[in-house]
């Protein structure tokens, strides 16, 4: 038999699983680590934690697993998308990492618009300029911290940088380049119009790779580190929402998935670029050669809830403890005991700024028609509705872009709520299914790291053997119409404080 590795660089933690060639789990392991918020609306990462994080979740797995390293045949990267890291000539690391929901960025968006006009931007890059993509971070350290921007000479990828470290490479690959904004994304490479008018030398930039072609072989070093066998490829991998469709079978039109991780996303599969000239959904390569994907992001989705759970939930923390179960599994049964609509009590899950649809680092959560009949159960309830109702959001554009989501997969740690999927389905109207595997993101890469060995021809065929699926939930009748009138509700309240939160981002 043989195995194969997929490593998911996450906000929460890096989660490494290692597979057999059916893609059946073998063993897992994971690590968590810090965010910080140094300011309101900053986020950043130590990409040593990271490191650390792969190192020890790699040798864990091999050492579980028992499994003799010369049968592993590839690695596969997934990892957050858009965090920036810089490194200096020695490849050493400049400064944390900005990451993907950091939404400091704003007077950098406004410097691409004018450098390169909001048009010629979405022609070539796909997108509109994004406050959390890596182009405006890296305006930002030029603009901010001068003397750090003169030292760098690489500049890479949250899973880019564990490639390097693995193997000594600078490399990348179309998915999660495109979250860069530097890509020429219709032509999948760098475009030299773009890096030129920001004033972004070309030469800082990774080789970009298709996701399943071999980017490097693990070194000597490394593999004193992790127990791998020195010279075992590592593909291209992929960034995590790309990677998650190829771990749930989103690989042809009319496929799609919704996660909910720390964000929320809704992903559609396309094998035309499709773009939103409104720039209100992204438009990125996907990991399946020559296709691309459509995606909707809400910055706070599994964000909201771990915010909930952290701040008011203690008591659950510690019954859950006591009966040796998930906290969230006793949350969600909390939440279940209430009424659709959480008993007129709305949730804007805006705690980071928000993208699809208002494209706004100022936006800010809020709870809406709190009255002193509300219990703590009915904010829970509130949070997970207000999360499906972001993720509704991203559905009816694409469904206005005329792509098809009606065979919808639901992954991510909230994708394992039976409750959450019920809300997707009803809020959809369409079924809402899981896979059979649970792994997402580390499976997708594994998939590709198992085409770039040879084992399967290509990734639409790998995932026809591999992936399964597991459970579907099918929309109720009666909620549908209950749900709607609270969705429309939903939908009218940021726009109406829009104004406000701009002004509270001044105070
Ligand atoms: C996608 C995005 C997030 C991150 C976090 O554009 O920013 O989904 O990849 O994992």
């Amino acid at each position: 038999m043989r195995y194969v590795i997929g490593i998911d660089v996450g906000t929460s933690g890096t989660k490494t699983v290692l597979f057999d060639e059916t893609g059946k789990v073998v063993a897992s392991a994971t690590v968590e680590y810090p965010m910080y918020q140094p300011q309101n609306g900053y986020a950043e990462q130590d990409p040593a934690d990271w490191y650390n994080a792969a190192v020890s979740t790699i040798k864990t797995v091999i050492e579980k697993s028992g499994v003799k390293n010369t049968d592993i045949v590839g690695i596969g990267l997934s990892g957050q998308m858009h965090g920036l890291v810089m490194l200096d000539e020695n490849g050493e690391v400049i400064r944390r990492s900005i990451i993907w929901c950091d939404q400091r960025t704003a007077k950098e968006v406004d410097e691409m618009n004018q450098k390169l006009g909001r048009e010629k931007l979405i022609e070539i890059t796909a997108n509109p300029a994004l406050t959390g993509w890596t182009a405006a971070k890296i305006l930002w350290v030029k603009n901010n911290e001068p003397e750090n921007y003169e030292r760098c000479r690489h500049i890479l990828l949250p899973k880019d940088y564990i490639r390097y470290m693995l193997t000594g490479e600078f490399a990348t690959e179309v998915s999660d380049a495109s979250g860069m904004q530097l890509l020429d994304v219709p032509n999948r490479c760098w475009s030299k119009e773009v890096c030129d008018a920001l004033g972004i030398d070309m030469s800082l930039l990774a080789k970009v790779y298709e996701s399943c072609e071999v980017t490097g072989k693990i070194t000597r070093a490394a593999a004193n580190l992790t127990g791998l066998a020195e010279g075992t490829i590592v593909v291209g991998g992929a960034g995590d929402n790309a990677a998650a469709a190829v771990g749930t079978g989103v690989v042809a039109d009319g496929k799609a998935f919704t996660t909910i991780g720390t964000s929320g996303v809704v992903f559609a599969h396309t094998s035309k670029v499709s773009i939103d000239p409104k720039g209100r959904v992204h438009t990125c390569c996907a990991a399946v050669p020559g296709c691309w994907h459509i995606m909707g992001v809400t910055q706070g989705a599994g964000l909201s809830l771990k915010w909930f759970r952290d701040n008011f939930c203690q008591a659950e923390k510690d019954v859950a403890k006591l009966m040796g179960v998930d906290e969230y599994y006793l949350m969600d049964k909390e939440a279940e005991t209430v009424p659709i609509g959480a008993n007129r009590l709305l949730y804007l899950p805006y705690l980071m700024g928000e993208r699809t649809p208002h494209l706004d680092p100022n936006a800010r959560g809020m709870f809406f028609g709190l009255s002193a009949i509300h219990t703590k159960k009915d904010m829970l309830r509130a949070v997970m509705e207000g999360v499906a109702y972001s993720l509704r959001d991203c559905v009816e554009i694409c469904r206005e872009m005329n792509i098809n989501v009606s065979d919808m997969m639901a992954c991510g740690g909230g994708g394992t709520s039976p409750l959450w999927r019920q809300m997707l389905a009803d809020l959809y109207n369409c079924p809402v299914k899981t896979a059979s595997s649970k792994e997402g993101p580390a499976l997708g890469v594994a998939i590709l790291a198992l085409v770039g060995a040879g084992v399967y021809k290509t990734v639409p065929e790998a995932c026809e053997k591999i992936v399964g699926v597991d459970k579907v939930q099918q929309p109720v009748a009666e909620n549908v119409p209950v749900y709607e009138k609270y969705f429309r509700l939903y939908d009218e309240l940021y726009p109406a404080v829009k104004e406000k939160c701009a002004e509270l981002a001044e105070l």
